[in-house]
C-alpha cells in the first residue's frame, strides 16, 4: 500500500489520539501523539521549575529536552519516554493537562517540536494527531481530518480514560481545562488550531469509535488508491 500523511487535528478530549492510533494500525503506518510531545515538554519545565515565559528558562529547558517514543513489548503500546524515562501515565495527570497549553504557547518549544514531528513523519507512512498538523508541521498532508465533538461528550469521554488510569476527576473540572485549553490553543498567536479549507470536518459526538475510525481509514483508502 502507498505511503501518505494523515493528520488528525481538533479540539481538546475528541479522541484524536485513540482514534489516529487504530487508523495507524489498521492502514499499517505509524501513529505519532504529538501533543505526548507537548505534554513531555510540560512536565520537563514543571520538574524542573522552569518558567516558560522566562526565555533563559526556556533556553536551559530546551537543551536538556529528548523525548521519543517506544512499544512497549508486552502491551504493543507506544509510550513516551522523557529523557530516557517513561512518562506515558504521568503526562496525561490534570496537572500536566492544566500547564500544557501554556507551555505550547511558546514560539520556542513550538519550532523545536514541529522539527522533531517534520523528521518522525518524513518516510511518509504515518497517521500524526494534534492542533497544527494539517496548517504548519504537515501542509502538504494528503489527507487532513478535523475532528470535533460538544463539550459534554469531550469531558465525560476524558473522565473515563483517566478513571481507567485510577484518577478520579470531577466532570465541571475537566470541562473547566477543556474549553480553557480550547480558548488558549485556538486564541495562541504561534500555529492556533484552525480547521484548515482542505481538511475534513468529523463530528464524533454521535459516532462510535469503530465508525469514526473506519470513516478515516476509509478516506485514506481513497487518497492512496488516486496517488
Ligand atoms: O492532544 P493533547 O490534548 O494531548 O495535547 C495537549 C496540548 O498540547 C493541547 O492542549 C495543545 C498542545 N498541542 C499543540 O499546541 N499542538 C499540537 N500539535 C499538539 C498539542
Amino acid at each position: 500500500m502507498g505511503k501518505i500523511v494523515v493528520a488528525i487535528d481538533g479540539y481538546s478530549g475528541c479522541g484524536k489520539s485513540s482514534t489516529a492510533k487504530a487508523v495507524a494500525k489498521d492502514l499499517g503506518f505509524t501513529y505519532i501523539d504529538s501533543g505526548a510531545m507537548y505534554r513531555a515538554a510540560t512536565l520537563h519545565f514543571l520538574n524542573h521549575y522552569l518558567s516558560p515565559s522566562n526565555p533563559q528558562d526556556v533556553a536551559k529547558g530546551l537543551k536538556t529536552l529528548e523525548i521519543s517514543f517506544k512499544i512497549n513489548p508486552d502491551t504493543g503500546k507506544q509510550e513516551t519516554y522523557l529523557n530516557g524515562i517513561n512518562v506515558e501515565d504521568e503526562i496525561r495527570s490534570m496537572s500536566v493537562s492544566e500547564k500544557v497549553s501554556e507551555i505550547a504557547t511558546v514560539k520556542e518549544i513550538r519550532k523545536e517540536l514541529v522539527a522533531q514531528q517534520r523528521r518522525l513523519g518524513k518516510s511518509k507512512g504515518v497517521v500524526m494527531d494534534g492542533r497544527d498538523i494539517g496548517s504548519v508541521v504537515f501542509p502538504d498532508a494528503e489527507l487532513k481530518i478535523f475532528m470535533t465533538a460538544d463539550l459534554e461528550t469531550r469531558a465525560f469521554r476524558r473522565q473515563q480514560e483517566l478513571l481507567e488510569k485510577g484518577e478520579l476527576v470531577d466532570l465541571e473540572d475537566i470541562k473547566k481545562n477543556l474549553v480553557n485549553r480550547d480558548r488558549i490553543d485556538s486564541s495562541r498567536t504561534e500555529s492556533p488550531l484552525i480547521k484548515v479549507s482542505d481538511a475534513v470536518e468529523i463530528d464524533t459526538s454521535n459516532l462510535t469509535f469503530e465508525a469514526q475510525v473506519v470513516q478515516i481509514v476509509q478516506l485514506a483508502k481513497e487518497v492512496i488508491d488516486n496517488e
